[in-house]
This record gives C-alpha cells, structure tokens and sequence, in this order.
C-alpha cells in the first residue's frame, strides 16, 4: 500500500479547525483509494512564535523539505501585530514560501453552479466562469531590497529578474496549455520599469508557445474587468503583489473567500493552502468554512501526489454537499436547506466521497 508523508502545519486562528477537516476527508478517500497519509505536524505562524519565539522554527522547514506534501491552514492575527517585523507570522510564511522555492502560486477560482447566488455580481456575468491566477509567489515587493523605515519614511522596492519572470511565465503558459489556452499577463507597464521588463519577457517567452494566446492588461483595468466580465479570463499570469490583490477580488465572484484552494509549487515541494486568513475573529466557534482547505487537499493529492482519481472524488464531494444545500454560516443566505458547522460540513464531505 502506497504511504504518504505530509507535514500539516495548522498555524493560528482557524487554521487547526480546516486542517482537522481536510484530513478527515484525506483519510475517507485514502481508505477508498488504497492509499494511507502518515501525518507530521510543524509549527509555523503565532503558534511558533509562541512556543520557540521564532515564527518559522528551522525545523518546520527540514520537515517540510523531507515530505510529500505540505497541507497549511493559515497564520497571524492581532496578538502578534505589534512585534518587530521579522517575528511575526506573516514574515515566518514569506520565509517558508522563499525557502521550499514555490515560486508558482496557483489560485482557481471557479464558480459553483450551486453558489450562483452567493456572488454579490449577477449570475449572468458569472456562471461559467473558471480562472486560474497564476502568482509569483517569492520574489517582487515582497523580498526586494532595499527596504526599511524610518520614523519618516518607508521603503519597499518591486525588483524581478530576468529568470524570475521566465519561470513563472513558463509555468503560466504550460497551464494554459491543458486549459482555454489563453494568457493574460498582467503589469503596470505604463508607469513601472519593473512591469516593462515583465511584459517584455513574457512576450519572449511565449513565442515557445504558439498554441497558446497572449495578451497583457495593466492591474488597475484588471481589477475593473474582473468585475466587469471575468468570463473573458482563462490564466492570469501575475507578479506577487498583484497576484495577492487580484486572487482575493476573483475569489468574491464565486461567493466566499472560504471557498478558495491554492498550490505552491517550485522545484521541490508543494505547499497546498486555502487563500483566505486566519480569521482570528470567528477561530474556536467551530463555525469557518473549511472547504477551501478541503479543495486544497484534493490539489495536493492531484498534483502533489499524482492521485487523480481520489482528488476527482473529493471535489465531487465538495460539490454535493452544496447541491444538497449544505452550508457554513458564511453561504448561510444562499439556497441552504441547512446550516452546518465546520467539523459538520467536513463529515459531510468525508461521507459524500464514493467508491
Ligand atoms: C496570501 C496572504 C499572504 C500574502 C500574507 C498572509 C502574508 O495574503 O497568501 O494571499 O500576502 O501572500
Ligand atoms: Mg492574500
């Protein structure tokens, strides 16, 4: 029986919470499949802090580096607001992304049909839609230097290089190969160096790929059309900043940010999250959403793991229990026969996957 390591690093807030769902339903597919998940779990985030007083202990990396698979819940909230930059969570997930070198952060946003009403745009603009943001994840005005503060002054700097953005533009690319084959690298070409030099190589790079449509969209117009007709998307291809911003705006056209998985992929290992925080606001009410974390498992397992039949099984599970009405409180108003907590919603979709 094929055995799988994966590190689970639950982090703050909600994150334990999805996380003990997502292997819920790891373990009803595994248990269909013939396969079994040897679990590890690391400290990353606030937790961290807490316990080491470093919010991403050297030892969550070599566990990581030695797994399959990383599955990730989510980290910060405002206990830790105030401390020095580099202890807190945020900086320990940056350093975590830069030290795997998952550099391709893959974020789908598809629209549930059974969700159609959920979306605060009309049905109409949004039915079919199906995007994948495709975000450099470790490089741009996150990790550039120099930066700093002052009492008068704070710096940041967006810095990419050649190799940077060939990477990522091939990744962009080979997706859009398996999908519509279309796409839309977006910049700020108008006004930033750095975005000129993007959408230059972008376009070098894609001459390797005629078969595949380019275009190029300033961010600010994207942030309109998205809203205005996402259809037109098939991959967006977008440095970190950008990619941050816009994958949030694409995750409301399919009703709840706590729907939203993602991948991080590079060279060595994945990292499988949902997109959204750590909602310290609603952790410990049993009361989060768990399915982005649950359809970020099912990426793990169809492109981490190679399972693809089991992830096929899981997704069809998440989309059962919303035909059949079932919801957590964030969709409560949309079409629910009833409201579930998260460890519900989990047995649900653990019960819901079929032989
Ligand atoms: C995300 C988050 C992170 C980011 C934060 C928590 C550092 O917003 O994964 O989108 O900005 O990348
Ligand atoms: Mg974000």
């Amino acid at each position: 029986m094929k055995n799988y390591k994966i590190t689970l690093i639950k982090g703050d807030g909600i994150g334990p919470e999805i996380i003990d769902e997502a292997v819920k339903v790891l373990d009803a597919v595994a248990s269909l499949c013939d396969f079994h998940f040897n679990y590890d779990e690391a400290l990353m985030g606030g937790v961290a802090y807490d316990i080491t007083g470093d919010p991403l202990p050297q030892e969550t990396i070599t566990k990581s580096l030695q797994s399959d698979a990383v599955l990730f819940g989510a980290i910060g909230g405002p206990k830790w607001d105030d401390l020095p930059r580099e202890k807190r969570p945020e900086s320990g997930l940056l350093r975590f992304r830069k030290e795997l070198g998952v550099y391709a952060n893959l974020r789908p946003a598809v629209v549930y049909d059974e969700l159609i009403n959920a979306s605060s745009l009309k049905p109409e603009i949004i039915k079919g839609v199906d995007i994948m943001v495709v975000r450099e994840l470790i490089g741009g005005i996150y990790f550039g230097e120099p930066k700093g503060r002052t009492d008068e002054k704070g710096w940041n700097t967006m810095v990419y290089t050649r190799d940077e953005i060939v990477r990522i533009a091939h990744q962009a690319f080979r997706i859009a190969q398996k999908r519509d084959k279309r796409v839309c690298s977006i910049d700020k070409a108008n006004v930033l160096d750095v975005s000129q030099l993007w959408r230059d190589v972008v376009t070098e790079v894609s001459a390797e790929y005629p078969d595949v449509e380019l275009t190029h969209m300033y961010v600010d117009n994207a942030a309109m059309q998205l809203v205005l007709n996402p259809k037109q998307f098939d991959v967006m291809l977008t440095g970190n900043i950008f990619g941050d911003i816009l994958s949030d705006e694409a995750s409301m056209l399919c009703g709840s940010i706590g729907l939203l998985p993602s991948a991080s992929v590079g060279e060595k290992i994945g990292v499988y999250e949902p997109i959204h925080g750590s909602a310290p606001d609603i952790a410990g009410q049993g009361i989060a959403n768990p399915i982005a974390t649950i359809a970020s498992a099912s990426m793990m397992l169809r492109y981490a793991l190679g399972e693809v039949e089991a992830a096929d099984k899981v997704d069809a599970a998440i989309k059962k229990t919303l035909s059949e009405g079932y919801r957590t409180g964030d969709l409560a108003q949309f079409d629910a026969k009833e409201v579930c907590s998260t460890s519900e919603i989990g047995s649900i979709i653990a019960n819901y996957i079929e032989k």
